[in-house]
């Protein structure tokens, strides 16, 4: 029997979730709820299924939900979500400041549920590279420079909003903080510089990460560059070798002194596939049939708000702040 999905929030990113899940046959997708019934009924002609006159109305036709509404809606509508009963697909970020990342994360812990949060990155082509590499010992990083840039803060439209976004690390740079776990394991110590160039929000961020396993990684973020590539780049060096990564379509390495460079050119996969989108939904369905555990999960949220936390906080105070000293109130 297939698992019945509900879509809250049915702009951008629900249409590519909805396009990828309504080719995947242990799926239907039932309905969708949009504060603006015109896009809840777009979707559903598109894509199959019907506009829910309201949240309640979803959650009680479906199992489980995707949540693709804007940054500062995801803690209240994973919630009721939660309340329901019904597992939860929730778009980065995981929240926007400690306390509700705390709340939220001890929430799905008691619920029993699951609770993936929107993290695709890891399951592009090219950061599966990386960590595979890393995994099987093949790249031991001693060393680690990376960058997001963003071209502009214009599209969606309340994107250069940070009362609505959380802030700019909570929008883009998000996932760069979210791989550099992922990759390296648990950051120690932060220290930000930041500026603000446009909106009066800080959009403009240079970071020295410091690991638990005593790595060093420096990262750049800045909001308004254009979107000429590179605006998105890992370069991480092992001991005579270099893992470079270029936007998400391809990877080169070269493993010693004296050897050749491989590349893995993704660039002609189609994008959901390219951005990870593809597999992130596949797990989530598996997570649901109880082949495996949820791919990202509550936990993996928490921490990479406490990381952008303590960016925040050394970019605003000037030092040197430890991730682990920085809890939220339940
Ligand atoms: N993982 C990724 O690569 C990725 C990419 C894009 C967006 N996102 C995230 O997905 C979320 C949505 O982004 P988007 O680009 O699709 O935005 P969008 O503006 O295109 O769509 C958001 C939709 O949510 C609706 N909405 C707002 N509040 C609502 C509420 N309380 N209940 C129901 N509907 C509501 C809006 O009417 C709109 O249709 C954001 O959190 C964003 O950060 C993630």
């Amino acid at each position: 029997m297939a698992y019945k999905i509900g879509i809250v929030g049915a702009g951008g990113v629900a249409a590519i979730h909805a396009a990828i899940l309504a080719n995947d046959v242990r799926v239907k997708l039932q309905s969708y709820f949009d504060v603006d019934a015109a896009r809840s009924q777009a979707l559903a002609t598109r894509f199959g299924g019907h506009a829910a006159g309201s949240l309640g109305q979803l959650l009680q036709e479906s199992d489980a939900v995707l949540v693709c509404t804007p940054n500062t809606t995801h803690e209240e509508v994973a919630t009721q979500i939660l309340d329901a009963g019904k597992h939860v697909f929730c778009e980065k970020p995981f929240a926007l400041n400690l306390d509700s990342a705390t709340r939220l994360r001890d929430k799905v812990m008691r619920s029993g549920l699951l609770y993936q949060v929107g993290h695709n990155r890891r399951f592009a082509p090219v950061y599966k590279v990386l960590k595979e590499a890393i995994e099987k010992n093949e790249l031991r990083p001693l060393s680690v420079h990376a960058k997001m840039n963003r071209g502009e803060l214009v599209n969606p439209p309340w994107v250069w909003n940070a009362q609505l976004t959380g802030g700019f690390l909570y929008e883009t740079p998000v996932h760069m903080f979210d791989l550099m776990i992922f990759f390296f394991g648990k950051v120690e110590w932060v220290q930000a510089g930041a500026r603000a160039h446009d909106h009066g929000e800080l959009d403009d961020f240079s970071i020295l990460l410091s690991f638990e396993s005593g790595l060093q990684a420096t990262m750049k973020t800045y909001a308004h560059a254009s979107w000429h590539f590179p605006f998105e780049r890992f370069e991480v060096y092992g001991m005579h070798s270099t893992y470079e990564t270029f936007e998400m379509e391809s990877i080169s390495f070269t493993t010693g002194l004296e050897s050749k460079t491989t590349t893995y050119d993704f660039s002609l996969t189609g994008m959901h596939e390219q951005w990870g989108y593809i597999e992130e939904d596949r797990l989530f369905v598996d997570a649901l049939e109880g082949k495996s555990r949820v791919a990202v999960s509550a936990e993996d949220g928490y921490q990479v708000v406490q990381l952008i936390e303590a960016c925040y906080q050394s970019a605003k105070n000037g030092s040197r702040i430890h991730v682990n000293a920085l809890v939220g109130k339940t």
